[in-house]
């Protein structure tokens, strides 16, 4: 082969490596979320709650999303255990009384609208459908954002291809039409964003 053509394929090679592992490491800022909460040792036999005791739908429609430091503190006035997460909790949050500043992995951008009543209740599907297995997750990954959108990168997918090995992964607007479609439902534009 040429030496030319040699360079050409290395280059290549070089700029599809770039494409497919380096760009998305630096398209997306990481940061760790504030505490480590465990699922799986609240909704598991240790605490045993349901995933209503901190996430309920209520009958008016409201969603409880993401419980408040109210919902923690009743068990945690004290330390429990003797994991360092949990002693990182009750010293920097519940003792000092501030809120723990989660970030929240499916959060969509404020112009679309989406109501947990809606598929909770009405639709009846689970949340692994659109979540995965999260609520039995023992460890909390990194929080991806992305740099310019300033989105999480749960809405695109980990797939820079947008190709998904499992339903959950990416909740982009075609993913929610995908959805509504299967089921015949065909939503105007209005039904979704504000
Ligand atoms: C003791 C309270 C508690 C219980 C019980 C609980 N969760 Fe959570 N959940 C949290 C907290 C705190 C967060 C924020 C940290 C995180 O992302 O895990 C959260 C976050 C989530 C999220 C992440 C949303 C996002 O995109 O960031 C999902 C999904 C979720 N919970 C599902 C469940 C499911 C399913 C169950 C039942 C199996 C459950 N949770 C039970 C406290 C709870
Ligand atoms: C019904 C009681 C109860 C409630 C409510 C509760 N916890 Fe816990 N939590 C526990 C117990 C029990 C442990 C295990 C302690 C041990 O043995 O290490 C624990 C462990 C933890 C830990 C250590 C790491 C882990 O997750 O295992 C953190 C952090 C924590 N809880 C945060 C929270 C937060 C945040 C909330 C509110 C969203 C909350 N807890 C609500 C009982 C509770
Ligand atoms: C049809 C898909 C779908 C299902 C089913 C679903 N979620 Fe969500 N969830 C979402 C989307 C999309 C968001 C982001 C909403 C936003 O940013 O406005 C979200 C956000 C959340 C949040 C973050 C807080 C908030 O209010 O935005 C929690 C916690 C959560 N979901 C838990 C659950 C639990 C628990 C269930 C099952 C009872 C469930 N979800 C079922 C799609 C779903
Ligand atoms: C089933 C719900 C749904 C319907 C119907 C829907 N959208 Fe969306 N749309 C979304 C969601 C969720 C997002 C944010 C995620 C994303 O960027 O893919 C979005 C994003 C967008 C964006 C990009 C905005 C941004 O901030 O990135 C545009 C533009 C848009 N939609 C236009 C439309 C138009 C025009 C229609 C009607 C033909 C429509 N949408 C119908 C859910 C919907
Ligand atoms: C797994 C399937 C599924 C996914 C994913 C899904 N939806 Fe839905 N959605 C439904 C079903 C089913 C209903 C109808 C519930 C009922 O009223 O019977 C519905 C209803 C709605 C409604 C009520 C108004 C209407 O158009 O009928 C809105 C708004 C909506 N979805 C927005 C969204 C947005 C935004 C997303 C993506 C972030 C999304 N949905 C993802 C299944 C889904």
């Amino acid at each position: 082969m040429q030496k030319g053509a040699l360079w050409f394929l290395s280059g290549f090679g070089l700029a599809l490596l770039i494409g497919w592992y380096a760009f998305p490491q630096l398209l997306y800022r990481s940061v760790d979320q504030p505490v480590q909460f465990s699922h799986a040792v609240h909704a598991g036999e240790a605490v045993g709650m349901t995933c209503d005791g901190c996430h309920a739908v209520s009958d008016d429609g409201r969603f409880a999303g993401i419980p408040t430091l109210e919902q923690c503190a009743g068990c945690h006035v004290d330390v429990l255990g003797a994991s360092e997460a949990e002693k990182y909790f009750v010293e920097e949050y519940v003792r000092q009384e501030r809120e723990v500043p989660w970030h929240v992995y499916a959060r969509q951008p404020d112009n679309a609208h989406f109501s947990h009543a809606d598929h909770v209740k009405v639709g009846e599907i689970a949340c692994e459908r659109c979540h995965g297995p999260h609520g039995t997750s023992e460890t909390l990954r990194p929080f991806e954002e992305n740099r310019i959108t300033g989105y999480s990168r749960d809405i695109w997918g980990v797939n820079i291809s947008g190709v998904k090995s499992n339903p959950w992964e990416g909740m982009k607007m075609d993913d929610c039409v995908a959805c509504h479609k299967e089921n015949n439902r065909r939503s105007a534009c209005l039904a979704c964003h504000k």
